[in-house]
């Protein structure tokens, strides 16, 4: 076939990754201090820029190529093209409590395995759990006390319902999941005796309900390959995450009293994961060479979205800082409010952490606040930075 003209043929230009807005560099270590020191204002500046250029990416040197995305496009692709944005290799890789079972299984294999898990922690089983979770509520202590710590001991308690009937050693499950509240990077350091002495309960509480039954979490994961790694790490994927969220709401509702009605509840849980989504960053790793909005980003690049960044765009939510529960009245923009991630990687947990929430939030007494530093303070997971104190409203 003949070309129809002689000029050249236009191709739209690909640039690379280097040419990405990012937040100002410290020189000598890049982004990395401020990554690990203040990760919310590092990337609430990348975002800006990244808007400002009319763009949806920036990029972080974090000692490896890394870009953060936030738009709801970019949120879709990461979320849905599991081929070629990995788990293996991304940030959970360096957590041990959360290095194993399905959070890194990739594709192939992750949508089978996500298939046998799931049951435990359908709506189905776990209406099944209720009762037990509602016996073992932790009621709030006479006097003014800290909504934070307060949440970390019902959460740790709800758990140990809902997985293991409250036969766990309360002692070794606070000293198993406490260190994942540690600032970085004491979550990080392995401790094979510490899990040593947990896989041990853990055989020993399997044991039981494989030769006498049950209908705990524990009861439906056991008899599974690989059931009691699944056990430990949904533990820990579960533990900081709802207690952060739970102290918030708390926190929220004697800051806002009016809302405090278990009908609202659902709006103020879900206004308090817009505001602070405890899975603030998550993370990828490409597995082939991507082209993203005229960028090619290599393989081997960090690929990162952001619930936190996404669910404060100013370009998707009216008022995006205030605190509101009254806008979900209507739904949420399209793959902008992630706070439990999407698509086949969606958090396995969604409904065990709103069992607990809710429950807990149903038992609260009217609450009046009374000091406390709400801003977040990133560490695994986002929460406050604490104290969150409170007390009964009228004492
Ligand atoms: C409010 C509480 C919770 C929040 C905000 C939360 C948040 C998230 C997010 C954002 C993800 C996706 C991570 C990613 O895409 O990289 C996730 C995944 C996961 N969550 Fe949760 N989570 C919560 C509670 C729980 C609970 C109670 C469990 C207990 C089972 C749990 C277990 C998991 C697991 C196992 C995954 C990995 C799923 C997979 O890769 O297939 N989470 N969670």
């Amino acid at each position: 076939m003949r070309p129809v003209s002689n000029l050249p043929v236009l191709r739209p230009e690909v640039r690379g990754l280097e040419t990405l807005p990012e937040p100002p560099p410290r020189p000598g270590d890049g982004h990395l201090r401020d990554w690990a020191l203040a990760p919310l204002p590092l990337v609430e500046e990348g975002a800006r820029r990244a808007r400002e250029g009319g763009g949806d990416l920036f990029r972080l040197r974090l000692g490896l190529p890394a870009v953060v995305g936030f738009s709801p496009a970019w949120n879709r692709r990461l979320l849905g093209d599991l081929q070629t944005f990995r788990s293996a290799g991304s940030f959970s890789r360096v957590v041990p409590y959360l290095s194993g079972g399905v959070i890194l299984t990739d594709a192939p294999d992750h949508g089978p395995r996500r298939q046998v898990v799931n049951p435990g922690f359908g709506r189905r089983h776990l209406e099944g759990l209720r009762v037990r979770v509602r016996a073992a509520l932790l009621p709030v202590p006479a006097g003014e006390f800290d909504a934070l710590a307060w949440a970390d001991r019902a959460v740790l308690r709800l758990l140990n319902a809902a997985y293991f009937g409250g036969e766990f050693d309360p002692g070794l499950l606070h000293a198993f999941l406490a260190p994942l509240r540690l600032p970085f990077p004491l979550p990080t350091v392995p401790r094979p005796l510490l899990f040593a002495r947990v896989n041990a309960e853990l055989r020993r509480l399997a044991h039981q309900r494989l030769t006498r039954g049950g209908d705990d979490l524990l009861a439906l994961l056991a008899p599974l390959p690989g059931g009691l790694e699944e056990t430990r790490v949904s533990l820990a994927a579960a533990h900081d995450t709802t207690t952060h969220a739970l102290a918030w709401a708390v926190w929220h509702l004697a800051v806002h009293p009016d809302w405090h009605a278990p009908g609202h509840h659902p709006a103020v849980l879900k206004e308090t994961l817009r505001l602070f989504p405890p899975g603030w960053m998550g993370s990828r790793r490409l597995a082939r060479d991507l082209t993203w909005e005229g960028v090619r980003l290599p393989r081997g690049t960090l690929a990162l979205y952001s619930p936190y960044l996404s669910a404060r765009d100013p370009g998707l939510w009216q008022s995006p800082d205030a605190f509101r529960p009254c806008r979900w009245q209507a739904p949420p923009p399209a793959w902008a409010y992630l706070p439990f991630g999407g698509g086949e990687r969606v958090c396995l947990g969604l409904h065990l952490a709103h069992l607990l929430i809710l429950e807990a939030l149903a038992a609260l007494p009217p609450l009046t606040p009374v000091r406390g530093d709400p801003t977040p303070r990133p560490g695994v997971t986002l929460g406050p930075t604490g104290p969150l104190i409170v007390r009964r409203s009228g004492e």
